[in-house]
């Protein structure tokens, strides 16, 4: 799909271009979201036809991301119009356009509070909320007997390893997302097998873990203390899916506090994961 123009309005809605990604996470940014420096670059690579800008007589005025992961599932996000701009209809525009792009797959999102009555009338369903927890990193060792770079696995094993907890395929995201500049990316491997791995990026502010999964709690724990201790001092987050205790209970232990919350929400059954294993979400935007 190449764009849908209401020329007679002056309004038309298209796929962007590198540039016009990075103009949208400056929309983000503005709203609070604290998103990754190097995020327009990984996101992009999740698939690169999905991503679309309102344009109101040549001026950008708002965005979504329908990120096709492959032929079943599709995740929502970026979803902004410019504060002067809201309110006339060109958020709906926007939106129906991505959701038109992602056709018949199951869809998930992150739905802020303001926006949840909206995306049920659209049919999108609740399947929990995610918090996110934020504070200050603390000092402490930044390796650990299990622990290696991340990047030092074989890329199959990690892509298999994440395709339990992702329910499509994601290799072009995940490789850029891991290589992307400033990145902290660490797994436990305990006799051989991999026992979970998570990620550090550099944000607009401090910095944010995910995804972060693990086996088992003390394996979560032993990761999530060695990707703080690279920024210790800094602001840290990570978004935890409310349903797993063991998540949250890390999070408190480590004193982050919530300080924002989302739905995570369907459009078809919600996705079979291991949410008992899953301590972080990747990204609020791409899933
Ligand atoms: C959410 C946002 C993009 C909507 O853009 P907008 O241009 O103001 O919305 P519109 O003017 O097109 O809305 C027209 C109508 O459609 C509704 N609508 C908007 N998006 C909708 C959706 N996804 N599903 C169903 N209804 C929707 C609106 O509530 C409004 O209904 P009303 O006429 O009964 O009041 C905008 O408010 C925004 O940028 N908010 C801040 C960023 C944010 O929170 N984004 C959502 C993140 S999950």
């Amino acid at each position: 799909m190449i764009g849908t123009s209401d020329t007679a309005h002056g309004f038309i809605v298209r796929t962007m271009n590198a540039d016009e990604v990075n103009l949208t996470i400056e929309w983000a940014a503005r709203e609070g979201w604290n998103p990754g420096l190097h995020d327009a670059n990984c996101f992009r690579a999740g698939d690169p036809d999905g991503f679309f800008i309102g344009e109101l007589h040549g001026e950008p005025v708002g965005s979504i991301s329908a990120v096709a992961y492959d032929g079943q599932f599709g995740f929502i996000g970026l979803y902004i119009v410019r504060p002067e701009f809201r309110g006339q209809g060109l958020g709906l525009r926007i939106w129906q356009h991505g959701i038109a792009y992602l056709g018949q797959r199951n869809i998930g999102l992150d739905g802020v509070v303001a926006q949840q009555a909206n995306y049920r009338k659209s049919g999108f369903e609740l399947a929990y909320r995610n918090i996110r927890f934020q504070g200050i990193a603390e000092a402490g060792a930044t390796n650990g007997p299990s622990l290696v770079d991340a990047r030092s696995v074989p890329f199959d094993r990690l892509a298999a390893y994440d395709s339990q907890f992702f329910p499509a395929p994601r290799e072009a995201f995940l490789h850029a997302w891991f290589n992307q500049p400033e990145a902290v990316a660490l797994a436990s491997v305990v006799d051989g097998q991999l026992r979970g791995y998570g990620a550090l990026r550099r944000c607009r502010e401090g910095r944010k873990i995910g995804p972060l999964f693990a086996d088992d709690a003390q394996t979560a724990e032993t990761l999530f203390t060695a990707l703080a201790a690279h920024c210790p001092g800094e602001t840290v987050a990570l978004d935890v899916p409310e349903l797993n205790s063991a998540a949250v209970a890390l999070a408190e232990r480590h004193r982050l506090t919530s300080v924002f919350e989302t739905a995570r929400m369907y459009t078809k059954r919600a996705p079979d994961i291991p949410l008992a294993r899953l301590y972080g979400v990747t990204s609020f935007e791409l899933g």
